[in-house]
């Protein structure tokens, strides 16, 4: 008699295809939530005992957490590229050959190619209703204003709330500049003996300097200085806008009470589409600078503004969690969260206060491929897909995972036509599977490769080889405070022949070098390295660099402005749909 009911059922079935995309117990929804330049050690969940992160820390106890989860690049831009497409951004263009590895001026031109295939997109093509709340820093426009063409809506999130580029220190009023260090690759020395020694030889009638020639230096070196004081004037306006979808509706940005927003945003969106599958990317502006937070938390944390910013972040994780929990949504919704990279240990304040996170007992943070640098928070929860109860897991797991895991579970299927580096996080999860599929993973400083990872499959070794490291600045620290941020070229990095060998699984800190008379394996470890990474070379297709200097200068032609010109870009028109339910 059943049986009569199920070419009953497949015509339904059939009929109702993805348009009308009703919950299917298989398929989860996706709430992904990525903290910017978070440590993992400001977790309480992590260790962090003074910083109080109760609600991520209850994703941990009803879910997974993952203690060696690695991010795919130690900035944001390439970190971003590489979580959403699953691939090392080498692969799409995101890595920069050159000091500069992230985008700081919204109106260049670079950006996440369209060839590109995000979760976001695939998911979307299988009936998900997709969001991106918060900061994208992937590019957004091409040759117009508005042609959008890196916007997120041309990689998959149908609804947009936030940020094209990211937050910045001169995002907010009285918290210093990100331009500030910038005088200091200015030859200021070098510039003065040569005008002083051409006008000396001038004077003595050893050359003859032509007047035009005198006049036209100093004139060109006027503009430049003015160009840069304009630049600096009105990066504010031009860079800190408020995005909604394809509209900038507030320019510049007030951030103080951002994260409150973009929690009632979530929450709407939630509500909205609590009857048909979803996938939120909830991407917070903090605890990146310039650091905020609402009057509720201000001066609650016992870590200054840093701490106050990093509990109102787990705030705003718990009103999440609720909502799921008030919509009945908890147990079909796989929630998980991260770092795009650790803790920005440049970030002092003029003032001398700590702006940055901890990254615990690894070394080092943002902007090298340390531990400190690129070992990040891993927290997965679904109750209806695996067992959590605070489970650990400590295989070797990427940001990049989080791209064949959410596309295999919201139907669609993996891409064939490109190189994935990201694998499956299921069999780990639902522990069928022991062993992570990262045998080798490749670390990257902008586009140079930098150190790689080797879990041999029949070991307990976790080896990490660099070919390089950052030279720190000043020399004892674990920062590169000159640059405000660690380079990956020639003068700023020391390269090891034969290459520095550590043992993660013995140290972690990194503290110790193994050398051949320590280590029996020495030279077997690199031999079988040096054969991977030529594999892996061999693998990387080049394409077109989206972080030239061409892609990441200020092309007027593609500045977003929602006011007339001569209103100097400013609104203030975001229109929320009336306060959800928020609570302390
Ligand atoms: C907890 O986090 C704060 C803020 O980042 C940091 O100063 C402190 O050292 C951390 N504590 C531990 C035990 O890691």
């Amino acid at each position: 008699m059943a049986r009569a009911w199920i070419p009953v059922c497949a015509v339904l079935m059939l009929l109702c295809g993805s348009a009308c995309a009703t919950r299917d117990a298989r398929r989860p929804n996706f709430v992904l939530i990525m903290v910017d330049d978070m440590g993992i050690g400001d977790l309480g969940c992590y260790g962090n005992n003074t910083l109080k992160t109760p609600n991520i820390d209850r994703l941990s106890e009803e879910g997974v957490r993952l203690t060696q989860h690695i991010a795919s690049a130690p900035l944001c831009t390439p970190s971003r590229a590489g979580f959403l497409t699953g691939r090392y951004p080498i692969r799409s263009g995101m890595a920069s050959q050159s000091k500069v590895g992230v985008y700081i001026i919204s109106a260049a031109s670079g950006g996440l190619p369209n060839q590109e295939l995000t979760f976001a997109r695939l998911a979307k093509e299988q009936g998900y209703s997709t969001a991106l709340i918060g900061k994208w820093h992937l590019g957004l426009n091409c040759e117009r204003h508005d042609d959008l063409c890196h916007h997120p809506s041309a990689h998959g999130f149908t609804h947009f709330y936030g940020v094209s580029m990211t937050n910045l220190r001169d995002c907010q009023p009285g918290h210093g500049s990100v331009f500030s260090h910038v005088h200091t690759h200015v030859p200021y020395g070098a510039l003065a003996a040569g005008a002083l020694a051409v006008a000396l030889l001038h004077a003595r009638g050893a050359v003859r300097v032509p007047r035009r020639a005198a006049l036209g230096s100093l004139g060109a070196l006027a503009l430049a200085a003015a160009l840069f004081c304009a630049f600096r004037g009105t990066f504010r306006e031009l860079n800190c806008f408020l995005m909604r979808g394809g509209e900038v509706v507030e320019q510049p940005l007030v951030l103080e009470n951002m994260t409150r927003r973009m929690t009632a945003e979530a929450l709407h969106f939630l509500e909205r589409n609590s009857e048909k599958p979803f996938l939120l990317f909830l991407s917070f502006l903090q605890v990146h600078t310039a650091l905020f937070a609402s009057a509720d938390f201000r001066g609650r944390s016992a870590h200054g503004l840093y701490g106050d910013a990093v509990m109102e972040v787990d705030w705003s994780v718990g009103q999440v969690l609720r909502a799921l929990d008030r919509l009945q949504l908890a147990e079909q919704t796989l929630v998980y969260l991260t770092s795009d990279q650790g803790p920005h240990l440049e970030e002092i304040s003029e003032r001398g206060e700590v702006h940055h996170g901890s990254s615990g007992i690894y070394k080092a943070g943002k902007s090298t491929n340390w531990e400190g640098g690129i070992r990040v928070p891993g927290l997965l929860r679904w109750p209806g897909g695996f067992p959590g109860g605070g489970r650990e897991i400590s295989e070797v797991t990427s940001n990049m995972d989080l791209f064949p895991t959410v596309v295999k579970l919201s139907g669609a299927s993996v891409p064939q036509d490109r190189e994935i580096d990201g694998r499956d996080l299921l069999p780990l999860l639902r522990g069928e599977s022991e062993r992570s599929e990262h045998e080798f993973l490749f670390h990257y400083c902008n586009a140079y490769l930098n150190a790689v990872r080797w879990t041999p499959r029949d070991g307990s070794a976790v080896w990490k080889v660099f070919f390089f490291s950052p030279i720190f600045h000043p020399e004892n620290s674990s920062a590169c405070f000159h640059t405000h941020a660690c380079f990956c070229t020639p003068g700023y990095v020391t390269y090891h022949q034969p290459p520095l060998l550590f043992d993660l699984s013995r140290d972690p800190s990194e503290s110790r070098p193994l050398a051949p008379d320590t280590e029996p394996a020495f030279h077997a470890v690199l031999a079988a390295v040096a054969e991977a990474t030529e594999r892996h070379r061999r693998g990387v297709v080049p394409v077109p660099d989206q972080l030239t200097l061409g892609h990441m200068l200020w092309k007027p032609w593609l500045q977003p402005c929602c006011s007339h010109w001569s209103r100097l870009c400013r609104c203030a028109r975001d229109r929320q749909q009336g306060e959800p339910t928020l609570s302390q």
